[in-house]
C-alpha cells in the first residue's frame, strides 16, 4: 500500500475519531454537525444538498466549490435549469441563443455569470431575466450577437463584459442607479457618436474603466463621468479632440487613442497637459508635431504618426530647469516610442537633457 494515503488515511480516521468521541460523545450526528461547520463557503447543510442533488446533468458541480456551476464548453443550445444557491454559473462557450427567465428562475443569489461566446441577441434576452438577480457583481457577454445594451441591468453589478457584440445602442437610462459599475466594457462594437451621449452614460457614478475601443466614433465620448480612471478608445474614426475636454475627467490616468485619426491641427495645444495622465498612447495617428505633456507622465506612445522633428519645445519645463538636485521638477518619463515617423537618428539632445528617468526609447 502507498505509504502516504496510508498516513493520510490514518489522519482522516484519527480526525473522525477525535470528532465524534471526544467532541460530543454522547451525540449521533456529531461526525455530520462537525463537517457541517466546514463546509466549503460557509453553506449549510441543507443548501448543500440542495446544490449538489439539482446539478444539472449537463454541467459540474465541483463539491469543494458547492455554489459554483459549471456549464460551460458543452454545445448546450439552451439554458438548463440552474439550481437556486449557485453563485458563480459558467455558461460560455456554447450555442445558446436565448437567456430564458425559465431556466434561471431560481438563480436569483448569483454573483457571477459568464455567457461569453454564445449566440444571444437582443431577442433572446427574456424580459426581467437579469435584474430579479440583485446580488449580480459580473456579467460577462462578450462574443454574442447583442444590438443593445442589456437592458433593465441589475443595481448589484460591478463589472460589465459586452466586447465584440453587434451594439449601436446604449438605452438611455440602462445605468441609472448602477453606483456599483465600476468596469464597463464595450470593445468591438458599432457604436457611434449618438450613442455614447450624457443621458446614455446617466447614472455611472463609479466608474473607473470604460472601453469603447473598434467602435464607430469620430468625436471623443461624451457625459464621461469623473470618475473615470482609464479611458480606452483605440481604433475609432477620432480626428479631434475638444479644447479643455479632460477638465471633467479629473482622475483620467492611462489614455489609449491609437489607431485613429488625430492630427495635430486636431489636438488643442494644453489637451493633454493634465496632471493625472501617467500613460498616454497616441500610436498610428497622423500627428505632425510631438504635443504638449504633462510632467507627471511616465509612458508616452507616439510612434506610427508624422512627426518630422523633436525641438526643446518637448519637455514639460524648462530644460534648464530640470536639474538633479530638484527631484520635483525631473519629468517622469520612463518609456517613450517615436518609431514609424520621419524622425532620423540620432535621439535629440533635447529628449536626453529633458527626460533624465527615461529607461527605453525606441526611434
Ligand atoms: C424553482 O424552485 C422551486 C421550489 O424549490 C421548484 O419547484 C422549481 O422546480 C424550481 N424551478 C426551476 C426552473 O428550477
Ligand atoms: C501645463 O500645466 C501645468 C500645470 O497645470 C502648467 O503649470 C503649465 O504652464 C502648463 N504648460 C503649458 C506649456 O501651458
Ligand atoms: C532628490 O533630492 C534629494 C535632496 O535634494 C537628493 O539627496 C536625492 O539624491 C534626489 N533623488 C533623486 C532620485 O534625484
Amino acid at each position: 500500500m502507498n505509504r502516504r494515503w496510508s498516513s493520510w488515511h490514518l489522519l482522516v480516521i484519527l480526525s473522525a475519531l477525535y470528532c465524534c468521541f471526544c467532541i460530543s460523545p454522547s451525540h449521533s450526528f456529531c461526525c455530520f454537525r462537525s463537517l457541517h461547520l466546514t463546509f466549503p463557503q460557509d453553506m449549510p447543510y441543507e443548501e448543500y444538498m440542495a446544490q449538489i442533488q439539482g446539478c444539472p446533468k449537463e454541467c459540474n458541480c465541483p463539491p469543494n466549490f458547492p455554489r459554483a456551476v459549471y456549464c460551460d464548453n458543452k454545445g448546450l443550445k439552451s439554458i438548463p435549469r440552474i439550481p437556486p444557491h449557485t453563485w458563480y454559473l459558467y455558461l460560455q462557450n456554447n450555442l445558446i441563443e436565448v437567456l430564458s427567465a425559465d431556466a434561471l428562475r431560481n438563480a436569483t443569489q448569483l454573483r457571477w455569470l459568464n455567457l461569453n461566446r454564445n449566440k444571444i441577441n437582443s431577442e433572446g434576452l427574456e424580459e426581467g431575466v437579469l435584474n430579479t438577480m440583485t446580488h449580480l457583481a459580473h456579467l460577462y457577454m462578450e462574443d454574442n450577437l447583442l444590438s443593445s445594451v442589456p437592458s433593465p441591468l441589475p443595481t448589484s453589478l460591478e463589472h460589465l463584459r459586452l466586447s465584440r457584440n453587434r451594439i449601436s445602442k446604449i438605452p438611455s437610462g440602462v445605468f441609472m442607479g448602477m453606483d456599483k459599475l465600476n468596469l464597463l466594457d464595450l470593445q468591438g462594437n458599432k457604436l457611434m457618436d449618438s450613442a455614447v451621449t450624457e443621458v446614455s452614460l446617466k447614472g455611472l457614478n463609479n466608474l473607473v474603466q470604460i472601453n469603447l475601443a473598434k467602435n464607430q466614433l469620430t468625436s471623443m465620448p461624451l457625459g464621461l463621468p469623473p470618475t473615470t480612471t482609464q479611458l480606452f478608445l483605440d481604433g475609432n474614426n477620432i480626428e479631434k479632440i475638444p479644447a479643455g475636454y479632460f477638465k471633467g475627467l479629473p482622475k483620467v490616468a492611462f489614455l489609449r487613442l491609437n489607431h485613429n485619426k488625430l492630427g495635430s491641427s486636431g489636438v488643442p495645444k494644453n489637451v493633454f497637459n493634465v496632471s493625472s495622465i501617467l500613460d498616454l498612447q497616441l500610436s498610428h495617428n497622423q500627428l505632425t508635431e510631438v504635443p504638449l505633456i504633462p510632467a507627471g507622465l511616465e509612458h508616452l506612445l507616439l510612434d506610427h504618426n508624422k512627426i518630422k522633428s523633436i525641438g526643446s519645445n518637448v519637455c514639460p519645463v524648462s530644460v534648464d530647469a530640470v536639474d538633479d538636485s530638484v527631484n520635483e521638477s525631473v519629468p517622469r518619463l520612463r518609456y517613450l516610442r517615436l518609431d514609424g515617423n520621419e524622425i532620423k537618428p540620432p535621439i535629440p539632445r533635447d529628449v536626453i537633457l529633458c527626460f533624465r528617468l527615461l529607461r527605453s526609447i525606441v526611434i
